[in-house]
């Protein structure tokens, strides 16, 4: 191996093997496919593995109402999963299942060593059950009448309608959504994984450098509210691995899915003798990443770290958090026709046009990343079609026609190609570290000198005139040679473009290092059109397939929700669902002067401020400490929001928030009024 030859494990989160792939999750594997074919391309060692996450609750329960075996369902869902990444191009090394005996060996293999280092507990704990389905119900499997607002038919553990947060059994009216029947509490002991073991751990790990700073910024946060002990335990009936020691308990889904990485990989080790520990061991000098989205931060970010270290294994080298997709603007919505299936899109186009789109829009921040359908139009049209396959086809007829398809033996304008080799490290860096967007528009920068270049020499004009074929297959192979460039430098994002340019081209598959090398004397094939423009026709028709699947989708929406939506206690800030003007209107903000601000013992963010809203004084803790010290705070006024619910947290109770903005560290600003506002006034 050569010494700067890495090895390196991808992984992208696992699909629930419930429901079908939409182009909100192709952010994520088209990220994390193009990032490893990047990788792969430099010539380093990368395995892309993924499989079906298989067991949960809402599994075993879409089974039994589709009439069929959980492993029917998963393995029907696996192979439609399979085809929609194939088609997409996304090219995993392995795509298994959490389903497996590798993971349930690996599975219970890490639980045994936890618990044998003292970091599992067993308690009692009361929980809804279902005495007609005669199974415990997760809290969104309930619904019922909200306590606070009487609003109907609310989840287990918030209403929709006045934010109230609950447990299950303060619901009035409730009913299991399982069965219909009232569920009953009842006892029965959980196995915990003692989370906050590894809080030194973790806050080291956070620390090293490698997480994006606003995921950091955001466990530190956590980290501050004080670690959980975490219920890694399920009863039966349930559809996943029964715990060794505990019989007629299961893991937990979020036990074993992370483990499902491992056991993919395993997997693909036996298939392809590579060494399973040379990447797990506790001291691997392999590198391991996980692509994922920012509602799953705690798992990957808190609880998998922990219990790698815990078992004696390595621990990530990074996690990659992107954010969310929307559509036009707005949430993925059904009744727009906007909640759209990998495969309604792959009825009516190209794969390659929607993985150049969201390449053009990635970076590497947790942002939400907008598929505007009129600009994906626009630009695929005008970036890939009107510049970058326009070079090939203006200059390849000329070629073929003229010079029987051969390139001149010299470089007509050794400066210009230059220009474009010496792109190579600023483009290879920004895919490096995830910055995709920055890399299309580079690349396309170079598309438009090429473009500029064949125009100012005319190969047509000079065509017609006698004694310029010399000039003509010169410009023309100059032409050919930049759009190899190009071609290289899209390949990790269009890879199926890149084999047609390949074969055009008459060379073998494209590597990075081939940028340093030049077609001179070449022969290249007759030129095919590598790429045609989007109709609107065929954006409408997907709008109209996602629209008119309205009534089974939603229908399947109700029995898919996901473990994930179902427990989920920390997430981070996901764009959560519209709220309506008239929950807006429910924020009582007011102006408050602070009154006393004080730093809290323990506590590495936190204020403890003394807000006077005129009359009435409320305890508040803010997560501003990186920004102000207490005593630059005091007297001065700043907006808050009055009527939250008193919050308990470590370090007692807050009693309302204030309103700051920034992305954190020291650059965090508490709103502050126009000088005349008074403490209490109300912010409209
Ligand atoms: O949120 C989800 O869709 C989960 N199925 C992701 C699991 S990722 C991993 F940890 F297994
Ligand atoms: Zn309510």
């Amino acid at each position: 191996m050569p010494s700067s030859q890495r090895q390196i494990l991808v992984t992208s989160a696992l699909p629930y093997a419930n429901g079908p792939i939409h182009l909100g999750h192709l952010v994520e594997y088209l990220q994390t496919d193009i990032w490893v074919r990047y990788q792969k391309m430099r010539g380093h060692e990368c395995w892309y593995v993924c499989a079906s996450d298989a067991h949960g609750t809402p599994i075993m329960l879409r089974a039994q109402t589709e009439g069929i075996s959980a492993e029917e369902l998963i393995s029907r869902v696996h192979k439609e999963h399979d085809q929609d990444f194939a088609d997409f191009l996304i090219e995993f090394d392995n795509f298994y299942t959490t389903h497996s005996e590798e993971n349930r060996e690996l599975s219970s293999d890490i639980y045994t060593r936890l618990r044998d280092a003292d970091h599992i507990s067993r308690r009692t704990i009361t929980q809804a059950y279902d005495p007609e389905k005669e199974m415990f119900l997760p809290d969104r499997f309930i619904k019922g009448d909200c306590p606070r607002c009487g609003t109907k038919d609310q989840y287990g553990d918030n209403c929709e309608s006045c934010g109230a947060a609950y447990s299950p059994t303060e619901l009035i009216n409730a009913v299991s959504v399982v069965s219909g029947a009232t569920p009953v509490e009842k006892e029965s002991e959980h196995l915990f994984f003692k989370l906050a073991d590894f809080t030194e751990l973790l806050k080291d790990w956070i620390h090293a450098g490698h997480l994006q700073d606003s995921v950091a910024n955001k466990l530190d946060e956590w980290l501050e509210q004080g670690l959980q002990d975490w219920d890694i335990s399920r009863d039966a009936p349930y559809f996943g691995f029964e715990i060794p020691d505990a019989p007629g308990k299961y893991f937990y889904v979020w036990l074993d899915a992370p483990i499902g990485y491992m056991a993919s990989f395993k997997n693909l080790c036996d298939k392809k003798g590579l060494d399973f520990d040379h990447y797990w061991k506790e001291d691997a000098t392999t590198e391991l990443y996980h692509f994922i989205g920012k509602d799953i931060t705690n798992f990957h970010c808190l609880f998998w770290p922990a219990e790698l270290h815990g078992a004696g294994y390595r621990m990530p080298t990074n996690v990659f958090v992107h954010g969310f997709l929307t559509v036009n603007g707005n949430k993925m919505s059904k009744s727009r026709g906007t909640f759209i299936m990998a495969r309604s899109y792959l009825n009516h186009l190209s794969p390659e046009y929607l993985r150049y789109y969201y390449a053009a829009k990635l970076g590497a921040g947790v942002d939400d990343i907008d598929l505007n359908l009129e600009d994906f139009q626009a630009r695929v049209n005008s970036d890939l079609v009107g510049k970058v396959v326009n070079i090939a086809s203006r200059c390849a007829g000329f070629i073929s026609k003229k010079f029987s398809g051969e390139l001149s033996s010299e470089i007509h304008r050794p400066e210009l190609l230059e220009k474009f080799t010496d792109a190579s490290d600023s483009i290879a860096e920004y895919y490096e570290s995830r910055e995709f967007g920055r890399a299309i528009r580079e690349i396309m920068g170079l598309a438009d000198l090429a473009n500029q270049y064949i125009d100012e020499n005319k190969p047509w004009v000079l065509a017609k005139e006698a004694g310029r074929e010399q000039e003509v297959q010169d410009v023309c192979s100059m032409g050919i040679n930049l759009f190899r460039l190009l071609i290289i430098y899209l390949k990790p994002v269009l890879p199926a473009m890149a084999a047609s340019a390949e074969s055009f081209l008459n060379v073998p598959p494209l590597l990075w290092q081939d940028i340093n090398k030049s077609l001179t004397s070449h022969t290249i094939n007759r030129f095919k059109p590598l790429m045609t423009r989007i109709e609107s026709s065929a954006i409408e028709a997907i709008l109209e397939e996602s629209t008119s699947t309205l009534e089974t989708e939603n229908e399947a929406e109700d029995k898919t929700m996901t473990e994930a939506e179902i427990t989920t206690p920390l997430a981070l800030d996901p764009i959560s669902d519209e709220i309506s003007f008239d929950d807006f209107v429910k924020l009582d903000l007011r102006i408050a002067r602070i009154a006393r601000a004080e730093h809290v013992e323990g506590a590495d963010k936190l204020l403890q401020l003394t807000l006077d809203l005129g009359g009435e004084t409320r305890n508040v803790f803010a997560g501003i400490k990186s920004a102000y010290n207490p005593e630059d705070l005091e007297g001065r006024l700043t907006v808050m929001v009055a009527n939250l619910a008193p919050r308990k947290m470590r370090f007692g109770i807050s009693e309302g928030m204030v309103l700051a903005a920034g992305p954190g560290g020291s650059d965090l600003f508490i709103l502050a009024p126009d000088e005349g506002a008074e403490p209490g006034m109300r912010v409209k």
